[in-house]
């Protein structure tokens, strides 16, 4: 399938939170202050029940964009196509903005790892990705995008870095890229590197999308949690981000030890301030 050319100008949604069903009732109720939500799309692949009435009700309020965790692009399995049929069901219900994915593999031979883990940046795996990220897009009728992970191992058989591997991924197989602003802060203190050398590379008309987080440091090395308040370094580094990237939807993960919303939305203000203070007064939001 040929995908329509890239626009020049991306799509931009403004300042996002991950849907959680803790916040289902006031995100309704109080029509909260948020310009889109982020669904893990795995809580609403079942044909009915709770979950899916909550998400028709909220997407009658807000724009939606799909996220999963179970694509596993990098695995030596074959793509699940039922997975692919469901992920596809899901997005002709609530038309989402777009769907998104990790740069990872779950798992080989039927057994899931239950972890998103890093690849091999290699040739071979470079050619090996980009066939199944055609595969999947032919498939869904549309570009995916695909995150960086945050990894706490390498590989001694990598021939290249994690960002000239990504930005290769992305070109050769026309995909988009969601940008996790706080993985790559997390990597780069696991494994030694210059973060900004990591945004600087990564081609600016493929980043679709941008996350930020919290994480646990432990001192010499820091887990990705979700369960924390984003910290000064990673906010430092959105703000080199949205200086090489300019407008880019923007969305806080928060999935453990979930604050009340109000909480939520404050972190979200932060993101919006300063992205106000970078790029325009102006810029589109309702937070
Ligand atoms: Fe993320």
């Amino acid at each position: 399938m040929t995908l329509p050319v890239l626009p020049s100008e991306r799509a931009y949604l403004g300042f996002g939170l991950g849907l959680r069903p803790t916040h289902y009732e006031t995100i309704l109720n109080q029509s909260a202050p948020i310009d889109w939500l982020e669904i893990i799309s795995e809580n609403y692949l079942v044909p009915g029940g709770k979950p899916l009435h909550y998400l028709d009700r909220i997407r009658e309020r807000y724009p939606l964009a799909m996220h999963g965790v179970s694509l596993s692009i990098g695995s030596s399995d074959p793509l699940d196509r039922e997975y692919l049929k469901q992920l596809k069901a899901l997005a002709t219900r609530i038309e989402p903005a777009w769907i998104s994915d990790h740069l990872c593999w779950t798992g080989v031979n039927g057994v899931n790892a239950h972890d998103l883990l890093p690849l091999a940046y290699t040739e071979e795996t470079l050619k090996h990705v980009v066939a199944r990220v055609n595969q999947a897009q032919d498939f869904l009728g549309r570009r995916i995008l695909l995150e960086n992970v945050s990894s706490y191992v390498t590989y001694l058989e990598s021939e290249m870095s994690e960002w000239e591997f990504i930005s290769e991924i992305a070109q050769r197989a026309d995909c988009l890229i969601l940008l996790d602003i706080n993985n790559i802060y997390v990597s780069s203190f696991n494994h030694e590197f210059d973060p900004r050398t990591y945004l600087n590379a990564i081609p600016v008309e493929r980043v679709q999308q941008f996350h930020l987080a919290g994480h646990r440091h432990h001192g010499n090395y820091i887990i990705d949690t979700h369960d924390e308040a984003i910290v000064d370094p990673v906010w430092d580094l959105y703000k080199t981000a949205l200086r090489r990237f300019g407008k880019v939807s923007t969305m806080i993960e928060r999935d453990d030890n979930i604050p009340p919303l109000s909480e939520l939305l404050g972190e979200l203000q932060q993101a919006c301030e300063i992205a106000r203070n970078i790029l325009s007064p102006s810029i589109v939001s309702a937070v």
